[in-house]
């Protein structure tokens, strides 16, 4: 029985190509494996036997350094580091799967365009339209320097420079008709060179003479995805996007956010709906509610017994050294050229910092603890209520999560009729905007 206009679903990767349980139950051997993509291919057929529109690998630049001035507090935890390059993991899942799209993580800061756009192109070619980009602008200070810079360039001028690199790639993925190849024996004529052009862009940051070589993405354009809150990156969300993900602890601050977020995108010019919002959601599960809480339990206890792994976890997003303040102490406002968004909800959290780590979360947590089916039914109702487009998954990875979320809450929100049961379409744009 339906409760609702059908939402949609992905999965956020965080950590992804790094080391996901290590020192944790379940984990099996997967951090003794951590080089291998089993775990990620696991995830990804995992993402699609749901009906997942996407699964989204996140990424970082660099080792932080954050707390305590040294790299030892996140090497000894593999907290962040290592990490591989997540993009040779996408055809591996591309292989594996039929259906689902695959967003890696991509720095505007840093990436040269024309080569992003080359091998975007690729594999939205090889996966036969099912490739998007989760654009980052990069905030880290180490991630600048190990780019030759000595400091970050500044949030906003990021932004800017986002604005313009996110056009370039657009207009080298249209530098190719999307008939351009005729493959014509008869004729001897495989591309049909009146359908290919230069671009001759010439701007503030960059300069590409084009075409692309390489044959215009089946998408034509490849789904694009950002997650900066601050007002700069709604605002080049609402101009460029295709879709949005926020992190937002409250029914109240997501619905704040869809208003805001929609309203920035008419402005733009555009169809509300064609920025597509999705809401982080951590689900804890058990076989009964009372388990689940009591899971949930112990993992307050943990966060409570050890607040600096939060800090450190916070430090390396914000490039601030929370081990330099006094846990205890009231909190002065702090501000930061690294995640500002992020840093506002972090802060707003509680009073010390010791509050602050103990309340820490990634967004959608505390009211998603329970049963399968307890859980489907909050968020079920949740997105009634903000008129949201669906919520990324995230988490702990482990093969037992996984099978909690696919095999136990999606199948549960199929039951309610408010997700998909199948794909419609062969490209994930398609997929993304068929509701
Ligand atoms: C759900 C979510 C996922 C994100 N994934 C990444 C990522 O993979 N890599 C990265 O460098 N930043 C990531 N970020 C950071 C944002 O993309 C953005 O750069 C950051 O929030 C700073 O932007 P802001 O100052 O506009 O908030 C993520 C943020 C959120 C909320």
């Amino acid at each position: 029985m339906a409760t609702g206009s059908p939402f949609h679903l992905g999965w956020f990767l965080g950590n992804s190509y790094g080391v996901h349980g290590w020192n944790q139950p379940w984990s099996g051997v997967d951090a003794d494996d951590w080089t291998q993509p089993d775990l990620h291919i696991e995830l990804a057929k995992g993402c699609e036997r749901a009906c997942l529109d996407f699964l989204l690998l996140e990424d970082s630049l660099f080792v932080p350094d954050n707390f305590g001035g040294s790299m030892e507090f996140y090497l000894a935890r593999a907290l962040r580091a290592p990490k591989n390059d997540p993009l040779p993991l996408v055809p591996l899942l591309a292989q594996a799967t039929r259906h689902l799209g695959i967003v890696p993580t991509i720095s505007t800061s840093f990436y040269p365009p024309y080569l992003l756009a080359r091998l975007i192109a690729t594999l939205d070619l090889m996966s036969k339209g099912r490739v998007g980009c989760n654009f980052v602008t990069s905030t880290a200070e180490r991630a600048a320097q190990n780019f030759g810079l000595d400091a970050h360039l500044d949030h906003d001028l990021r932004y800017e420079m986002a604005e313009e690199f996110v056009d370039l790639v657009g207009k080298l993925w249209s530098s190719w008709d999307a008939d351009a190849i005729v493959n014509d024996r008869e004729t001897g004529i495989f591309v049909d060179h009146t359908k290919v052009r230069t671009i001759d862009h010439k701007g503030r940051f960059f300069a590409s003479r084009g075409p692309l070589n390489t044959a215009r993405p089946p998408q034509g354009r490849p789904v694009l995805i950002q997650a900066g809150g601050s007002p700069q990156g709604r605002e080049f969300a609402a101009r460029h996007m295709d879709c949005v993900i926020a992190a937002l602890g409250t029914v109240e601050e997501m619905a704040a956010f869809r208003v805001d977020l929609r309203k920035r995108v008419a402005a733009a010019g555009r169809d509300p709906d064609s920025c597509k919002l999705f809401f982080v959601v951590t689900p804890t599960l058990g076989e009964t509610n009372e388990e689940a809480q009591e899971r949930s339990r112990r993992r307050q206890a943990q966060r409570d017994a050890m607040p600096e792994l939060a800090l450190a976890q916070m430090g390396s997003l914000t490039d601030i050294d929370f081990s330099t303040f006094d846990l205890d102490a009231p909190l002065a406002e702090l501000t930061t050229n690294g995640q500002q968004g992020t840093l506002k909800r972090f802060l707003a959290q509680g009073r010390t910092l010791r509050e602050i780590a103990s309340n820490y979360r990634f967004g959608f947590e505390d009211a998603v603890i329970g049963t399968a089916d307890h859980v489907a039914g909050v968020m079920a109702e949740v997105m009634q209520q903000v008129g949201g487009d669906g919520f990324v998954f995230s988490g702990a990875l482990s093969r037992r999560y996984i099978t909690e979320i696919v095999d136990g809450v999606v199948p549960a929100l199929q039951r309610r009729g408010v997700v998909r049961t199948a794909y419609e379409h062969a490209h994930f744009r398609d997929n993304l905007f068929a509701f």
